[in-house]
């Protein structure tokens, strides 16, 4: 990133100026079509901030795929609603609309549907079921930006949609996420209810600012395992020398920390600084749309010759703007080769419930409860996506898979 967008950034924290975030809201609601966009600080509190228009009760149901974020569950407990989970589809890895249907009572007020990697679940099926029994549907894209079903723009489909934006996600701006929807009352209502959250504190945004600059240099698969190292060390500081300072941003959300215990409001607004980022990652992401496709392209054709990958793949309903390559394989020899230059902690969903060291029982997931997310996460590769300015990633796993 240029100095003079560093620079812009940083005069953002000191001098904070609501006009970037319109704007930046204003460009995603275009890039997805004609609804609504209201930013957060996190994936997670766009969700929450639907969840809380919707007065549930305990015993409100929400059914959500099991290959989900801890925050995504940790936001529904925060509600207090009961948190039902559904199977993956394996040949889309996202939800599933015969799962789905299997698990809906009387008492199902939300239906969370999930899109993964990229890659759209049969979406038009989850729509048909939740309108015919007036359940609230909500797109879970946090992995998924401007891919398409059937020509709709994912997102599109819902009542409405949740985004994120973390340093893992198509559209990176180190933390924040997004609400989308193309229903007015509902943009309304969280609008007002937008006005009275708060700020991340100031000295907060300065760290985040300092991990971006670090994050550009070092959150990348060929030099993950340096930035996991780096995150260890900081951590260990962190609570010997420091332990009453905050996080350095916000991923401290897991089950085991109360909600006394964060550093910054729940849900918070998407500062400034980031929003003049988000515009510059929009458009940057827009430009490498026909590069990822290609990348993805290649990946297909250099694994399909000795794997069976899931179908969503040779879907002409399906537009796939790629966050990452996923396919299955029980070959240890394959995933230990290319453990060599992918770190394996990069590789999402080996279980139910990503994003946690605690035990999936801790957030209420039965073992053996969704069997094909189980089954699928034991042998599951993914390969990111993100822009690549060479092939080498490409050369790396066709080496991996003749040698296999
Ligand atoms: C599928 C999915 N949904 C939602 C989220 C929440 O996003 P955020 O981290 O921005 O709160 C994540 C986070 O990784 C995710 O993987």
């Amino acid at each position: 990133m240029s100095d003079y967008h560093l620079k812009k950034m940083y005069s953002l924290i000191q001098t904070p100026n609501d006009l970037w975030r319109l704007k930046y809201e204003d460009e995603l609601a275009a890039s997805l079509g004609g609804g609504r966009v209201i930013t957060y600080a996190a994936g997670r509190m766009a969700f929450y901030s639907i969840l809380k228009t919707l007065n549930l009760k305990e015993n409100d149901e929400i059914i959500l795929t099991s290959f989900t974020c801890s925050v995504m569950v940790n936001a529904i407990k925060r509600i207090g609603a009961t948190i039902i989970f559904s199977d993956i589809d394996p040949e889309t890895l996202g939800s599933s609309p015969g799962e789905i249907l299997k698990l809906i009572t009387p008492q199902t007020k939300v239906i969370v549907a999930q899109h993964s990697f990229g890659c759209p679940c049969e979406i038009d099926k989850i729509q048909e079921l939740a309108k015919r029994r007036n359940i609230f549907l909500i797109e879970d894209c946090a992995l998924s930006f401007l891919s398409k079903y059937k020509g709709i723009t994912l997102g599109n489909w819902g009542d409405a949609a949740i985004f994120s934006s973390d340093h893992s996600k198509p559209l990176s701006t180190l933390i924040g996420g997004f609400v989308y929807t193309n229903i007015n009352h509902l943009y309304e209502k969280l609008k007002v209810a937008h006005e009275s959250i708060g700020d991340i504190p100031q000295s907060q945004q300065y760290n985040i600012y300092n991990q971006i600059k670090f994050e550009s240099k070092y959150y990348k698969p060929e030099k993950y395992r340096f930035f996991r190292l780096y995150q260890l060390f900081e951590g260990i500081y962190k609570k010997i020398i420091k332990s009453r300072n905050a996080p350095t941003f916000l991923i401290n959300d897991s089950v085991s920390v109360p909600a006394k215990d964060i550093y910054y409001p729940y849900p918070s607004k998407f500062p400034s600084f980031l929003s003049y980022l988000g515009l510059l990652e929009l458009g940057e992401y827009i430009k490498s749309i026909e590069h990822r496709r290609e990348l993805l392209n290649q990946l297909i054709d250099v694994v399909s010759i000795k794997h069976r990958i899931p179908n969503c793949y040779a879907n002409d309903d399906n537009y796939i703007i790629p966050l990452r390559f996923a396919f299955c394989s029980d070959s240890e020899k394959l995933h230990n080769k290319i453990a060599k230059f992918i770190d394996k902690e990069w590789f999402w969903f080996k279980k139910p419930i990503e994003a946690t060291s605690e035990d999936m029982e801790a957030y209420g997931y039965k073992l053996g409860s969704c069997p094909v997310s189980e089954g699928v996460g034991r042998i599951i590769i993914n390969i990111p996506c993100i822009y690549y300015k060479d092939d080498g990633m490409i050369k790396n796993l066709k080496d991996a898979l003749i040698t296999e």
